[in-house]
């Protein structure tokens, strides 16, 4: 027994693939392309681990794909592998389309494919795991209730259109040909080796370098925050008891406008790692130009998965963002590497030296 896992070189794919093996013998086979956002010192510990078989491919690529599910025999698929900062979706769309729709619509029929040829138990307990997003539901009101299973889809940057349309092609494959699907639409993630492009490590990482923290609009725009490692919680739970064919949200219940998250940063890097000249990181915030379309607000109704699954995350937004920063102060070299491109030229030296 297997399981496949693509895009697991990323930030939420590397910390699920890391927290699988920490917990089960279950072999992993990590398929991730390594675009600027994969990365293989994520996974660096596990480098003489035989339980982690790691392929350097793209999910466009049928044949690869064909190959790899006739080798490993996995009984599970779950899809992690996008484009995923809306940032670069408004400046270059054309990328998330081809990974994100083109890419799952590739997975989607190799994997009915491998399906279709499994016989008896091992084609009863087949998963495929599509792993989506919030940002599909459109943006909130300030008196609407957080976004359940039921809400209308209504993407609004070319990042959650993408993912809006991969969502819809997961929900066909399964209701035209029975492939056996479950989907998550996850809230804003954030913990270690979160790529520093993002609110959290970008502002983290531009604190400590004396950098302006760059604030969209009025920063008064509200995510809903959950710790990376309970988002792998939440897959996991999927993957044991979810339901055939359903479509879970997963949140913290934790809706924070951005400048309160940029506070909070603030107030933990003044005390875990003051200024030289002993003033406060908050005199580098910069309000800028505000992104093109923004949405306003996102938040999450988890009572589904909360109810059905018994799922719970495990840490509160003041563990986990204390976490995240110890982590980011205790891996300066990781932000270095990944800003100078240099984990591309460590990727490969030692990926050269390990195939
Ligand atoms: P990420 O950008 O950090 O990682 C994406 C990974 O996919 C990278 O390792 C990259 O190399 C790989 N990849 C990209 N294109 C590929 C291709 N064509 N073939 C193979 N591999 C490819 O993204 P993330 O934040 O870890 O997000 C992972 C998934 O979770 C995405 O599907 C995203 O939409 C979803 N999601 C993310 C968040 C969040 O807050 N980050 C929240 C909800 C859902
Ligand atoms: P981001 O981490 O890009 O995630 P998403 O857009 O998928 O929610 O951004 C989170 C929020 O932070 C979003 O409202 C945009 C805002 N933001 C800033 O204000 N400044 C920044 O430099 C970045 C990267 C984001």
């Amino acid at each position: 027994m297997s399981i496949f896992v693509t895009g697991g070189a990323g930030f939420i794919g590397s910390n699920f693939v890391l927290d699988w093996l920490a917990q089960s013998n279950e072999p992993v086979i990590t398929l991730d392309a390594l675009t600027y956002a994969g990365n293989l010192e994520n996974l660096a510990s596990l480098d003489c681990d035989s339980r982690h078989i790691f392929v350097q491919g793209n999910i466009c690529d049928r044949p690869l794909i064909d190959r790899l599910l006739a080798e490993h025999q996995p009984r599970v698929i779950v899809h992690f592998a996008a484009e995923s900062h809306v940032d670069r979706s408004i400046h270059g769309p054309g990328e998330f389309m081809r990974t994100n729709i083109d890419g799952t619509f590739t997975l989607l029929e190799a994997a009915r494919a491998y399906w279709s040829g499994l016989e008896g138990e091992a084609k009863a307990a087949f998963r495929f795991h599509h792993v989506s997003t919030d940002e599909v539901y459109g943006s909130l009101k300030p008196e609407d209730p957080p976004f359940a299973e039921t809400n209308p889809y209504e993407p609004n940057s070319p990042y959650s259109a993408s993912k809006a349309a991969s969502d819809h092609l997961v929900r066909a494959w399964h209701h035209t040909y029975g492939l056996p699907v479950t989907t998550s639409n996850c809230s804003n993630n954030y913990g270690p080796y979160h790529f520093p492009e993002k609110l959290i490590p970008l502002m983290i990482a531009n604190a400590l370098a004396g950098k302006p923290l760059p604030i969209y609009g009025d920063g008064q725009q509200i995510r809903d925050w959950l710790y990376v490692t309970d988002h792998c919680s939440a897959i996991r739970a999927i993957l044991d008891k979810g339901k055939v064919g359903e479509v879970y949200n997963v949140g913290g219940w934790n809706e924070m406008p951005n400048i309160e998250i940029v506070q909070t940063l603030i107030q933990l890097l003044d005390k875990l790692s003051p200024r030289a000249d002993g003033k406060s990181y908050s005199e580098q915030i910069t309000y800028v130009t505000d992104r093109p379309g923004h949405d306003r607000r996102y938040a999450i109704d988890a009572r589904k998965i909360e109810r059905e699954l018994g799922w719970r995350p495990a840490e509160t937004f003041q563990t986990g963002i204390r976490k995240t920063v110890e982590w980011y102060l205790a891996n300066q070299a990781w932000v270095r590497n990944v800003q100078s491109g240099a984990y591309r030229e460590w990727l490969a030296l030692n990926y050269a030296a390990r195939s």
